[in-house]
């Protein structure tokens, strides 16, 4: 085999994530990744992917007929949330190595089936917890292991902004997307728990719908809609930032919808492993404003670390702003990161490499699905402790008694 081979790839769900996945993860491996089947219900969606990636992939509607007929080396799971368990049996026969898109499903009992599924899969699978893989966080936790903080002891997690596609698409149901501490800050629970080598195991939450939600019809769209002085509108093909060059908002479902039953006003207190605790909040009615910053506090410093900055520095995107008292180096020290246009804070191309190695046996799954289910389950930690106003101990309260093992491998090296 040649040391870098070319490899036929299959995305199920050639939506937003689908067909972003295909022209980075190419570009990212110089071509080596070459998408050359997906599984896609949609029409349109296929020809926005189609014009998006520049190929056109075989387009297949079942994944057993993509199976039977296509010879694939992996494949990428990118519907929307609630499909990921039915679209994994459905991909069980094959045993190729797996990119499965955060979160692992929408709801508690098909996020635990996933957990079970996976656990006698015969191949990799990595989950698409995308930020780890950013420069930035890599630079972070290396300072961190490196003793830059001392011993760490707590985190302060907050990301504030206007909601984008999370109150227009599927995402604006529990049914179809889990919730937001599931579908969104699973990624940041899975950032705290990384940087600082903690692994949850309890939780308080308050969770609130304050600003989205109503009583307008479940088929509503900004596009059929007559209320023109609606905040909320969704300018179609509008860029969610200026500064970013490939995203594209084209969904726009009624924010204010009966159907809303999401929170978007949510914070937790988690209790980890190793003596650590931290605190993660998050609003999607925040407007004109991004902000979305993790402060970790060590024995001897902290770290501030802006994923997005409010004043505009030249290439500077990010930064990292550690402070301490250890004799003999420095109080401040800075670093500043350009993310190149990119989303994700320019994490999508480095995951997109560790796929390629994974596939090839180079590189084992980083971004584990033990990890992603202990992160799911502090979100549904936190909505159960809001609902009832207790304390949520994970074990006790809320893992199935077979899932323990899965649950205590989360975060290994951390615990
Ligand atoms: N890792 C990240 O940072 C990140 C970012 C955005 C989205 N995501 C995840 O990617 C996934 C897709 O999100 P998106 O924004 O691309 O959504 P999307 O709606 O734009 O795309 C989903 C696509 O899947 C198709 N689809 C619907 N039902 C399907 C089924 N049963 N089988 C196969 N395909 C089906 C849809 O037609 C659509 O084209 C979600 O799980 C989401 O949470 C992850």
């Amino acid at each position: 085999m040649s040391i870098n081979p070319e490899l036929k790839v299959a995305i199920i769900g050639f939506g937003e994530m689908g067909k972003r996945h295909s022209l980075e993860y190419h570009h990212a491996t110089r071509g080596k990744i070459n998408f050359t089947a997906v599984v896609e219900p949609e029409d349109a969606r296929y020809e926005e992917g189609c014009a998006w990636y520049g190929k056109r992939p075989t387009r297949y509607k079942r994944i057993k007929d993509m199976l039977s007929k296509e010879k694939l080396a992996a494949i990428i799971i990118a519907s929307p949330n609630c499909f990921h368990y039915e679209n994994l049996k459905d991909c069980m026969t094959g045993n190729l190595p797996l990119m499965l898109e955060k979160p692992l499903d929408s709801t508690f009992e098909k996020i635990c089936e996933i957990a079970r599924l996976t656990n006698s899969y015969k191949a990799p699978i990595m989950v698409d917890h995308v930020m780890r893989y950013a420069p930035i966080i890599q630079k972070a936790k290396q300072l961190i292991t490196s003793g830059a903080i001392g011993k760490v002891c707590s985190f302060n997690f907050v990301q504030y902004h206007g909601g984008g596609a999370l109150f227009t698409t599927y995402r604006r149901t529990m049914a179809g997307g889990g919730g937001q501490l599931i579908e969104k800050g699973t990624h940041d629970l899975d950032v705290a728990f990384y940087l600082c080598g903690a692994a949850p195991r309890k939780v308080t939450g308050i969770c609130r719908l304050q600003k989205f939600g109503g009583n307008k019809s479940e088929k509503l769209t900004c596009s059929t809609c007559d209320d023109f002085k609606c905040a909320n509108r969704v300018a179609l093909r509008k860029s969610s930032n200026a500064a970013v060059k490939d995203i594209d908002l084209n969904h726009d479902l009624c924010a204010f919808s009966k159907t809303v039953d999401v929170y978007d006003n949510e914070i937790c207190l988690v209790e980890c492993t190793n003596n650590i605790f931290g605190s993660y909040a998050h609003c999607f009615f925040v407007q004109n404003h991004f902000s979305r910053r993790y402060e970790i506090i060590g024995t001897n410093g902290i770290l501030y670390i802006e994923l997005s900055m409010r004043e505009k520095i030249p290439n500077c995107d990010g930064r990292i702003s550690l402070s301490r008292a250890i004799p003999g180096l420095p109080e401040r020290e800075e670093y500043k990161f350009d993310y190149e246009g990119k989303i994700h804070y320019n994490g999508g191309p480095f995951a997109g490499l560790h796929f390629y190695n994974m596939i090839q046996g180079k590189a084992k799954p980083f971004t584990t699905v033990e990890d992603a289910f202990a992160a799911e389950m502090v979100g549904v930690g936190a909505m159960k402790s809001s609902e009832e106003h207790r304390h949520i101990d994970l074990e006790k309260d809320i893992i199935p008694e077979d899932l323990l093992k899965v649950f205590r491998k989360a975060y290994r090296e951390n615990v």
